[in-house]
């Protein structure tokens, strides 16, 4: 047997090795497939917001038979995907446009992140004119009439103000009706995104109030401070339903704070677009991807996502929120000792050693079965 015979012969060994865990279709599966579908889109317009946060406008691409975009709920995300340094990459971002104009139009809105591969091109490099590649609408974040009061009160800090838009902006085109307070915490005045945008609404929406809070300067016309109860207090009423998004010490903060209140856990909901962890050592280790019909060999880190993994090895791996949230890039773990942190997976799902890549980081060497 020739070398090329004799390795042909092991590939094959180890995907039939490999190969034979069955994976039943479930409900999850069955919504990513109905998900999968991607749209084209071109860039229509930037608006510049902030010194560091731009927002695109985007349209069909009608030459790549993308005629009309998909309808989206105030408060949905969609997927960016992107082929960087022949690495598929994907970002989540939350629509900030009204959900009135979405057939034709969506608005994304980036806040430059340091080092962020993603929204460093997006600010830095890409032009009206220019193509994307972007999911469905998706996720479960925003105003729902049956589970939800009409009282809502929204807390957003920094770039979190953007699903808070498309909610308000769903409220003032008559699309959802309550009473919405949102509470925008900001360093400075001119840090604050859609600035008009929020001006407007609160001169023409009765059942939208948006306070600016700048943590960094004094200002006439805005409150001064990082959130307090003493800011919420007055919009507390008998019944409510409360939304967070923005960086993870608001989270913290507001939680304590909700407490006071005696908000149940069940009325609070939140968004968020990054996990963090950091481990104690940082290791490297082998990755082995167990696809249909190949396999790759790889490395990975222990202080990044066994996703982010895949994608440096140029794997098409599927993914959405990348937060463990929508289950889209659910594999099996084959081998191998993880670290999940933070992950929406079910007990059934644990126990048949299912897992989400985007949230898993590795503690050994790694084999995984990856569907595609
Ligand atoms: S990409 Fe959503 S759970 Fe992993």
């Amino acid at each position: 047997m020739n070398k090329i015979e004799a390795l042909k012969n092991e590939r094959q060994n180890i995907i039939k090795e490999y190969s034979n865990k069955k994976i039943p279709d479930t409900y999850l599966d069955k919504l990513s497939k109905s998900i999968n579908n991607i749209q084209y889109v071109k860039i229509k317009e930037i608006i510049e917001e902030t010194k560091d946060t731009k927002s695109f406008i985007l349209t069909p691409d009608e030459e790549k038979s993308t005629y009309k975009l998909e309808p989206f709920k105030a408060g949905q995300y969609i997927s960016l995907k992107m082929f960087i340094d022949d690495a598929y990459v994907t970002r989540a971002y939350s629509l900030s446009s009204s959900p009135k104009k979405s057939l034709n139009e969506y608005r994304i809105t980036i806040k430059r992140v340091e080092n962020g591969l993603v929204s460093n091109i997006m600010l830095d490099e890409v032009k009206v004119g220019d193509g994307l590649t972007i999911s469905k609408p998706i996720g479960g974040f925003g105003y729902n009439k049956i589970r939800d009061e009409k009282n809502v009160i929204a807390i957003a800090g920094g770039s979190g103000i953007t699903p808070f838009m498309s909610m308000a902006y769903a409220i003032y085109d008559g699309i959802d009706d309550y009473n919405l307070t949102i509470i925008y915490s900001v360093r400075t005045e001119a840090d604050i995104i859609f600035k008009k945008e929020i001006e407007t609404l609160n001169k023409k929406c009765k059942k939208v109030n948006i306070l600016v809070t700048l943590t960094r300067e004094e200002k006439e016309g805005y409150l001064t401070g990082h959130i307090t109860k003493s800011m919420i207090e007055p919009y507390i009423k008998e019944f409510n339903t409360i939304f967070m998004c923005g960086p993870k010490e608001i989270y913290k903060t507001m939680n304590e704070i909700l407490a006071e209140f005696n908000i149940p856990k069940k009325s609070v909901h939140f968004e968020n677009f990054s996990i963090e962890y950091t481990p104690n050592m940082i290791e490297t280790y082998d990755l082995k991807v167990i696809l249909k019909n190949d396999f790759i060999i790889t490395k990975c880190k222990s202080d990044e996502t066994l996703l982010v993994s895949m994608e440096k090895a140029g794997i098409k791996a599927p993914s959405m929120c990348r937060v463990g949230t929508c289950g889209y890039c659910r594999s099996i773990l084959l081998d191998g000792k993880i670290k999940m942190v933070g992950s929406s997976l079910k007990k059934a799902e644990a126990e048949n050693d299912y897992f989400h890549p985007c949230v898993a980081y590795p503690e050994s060497d790694i084999v995984i079965r990856l569907d595609i």
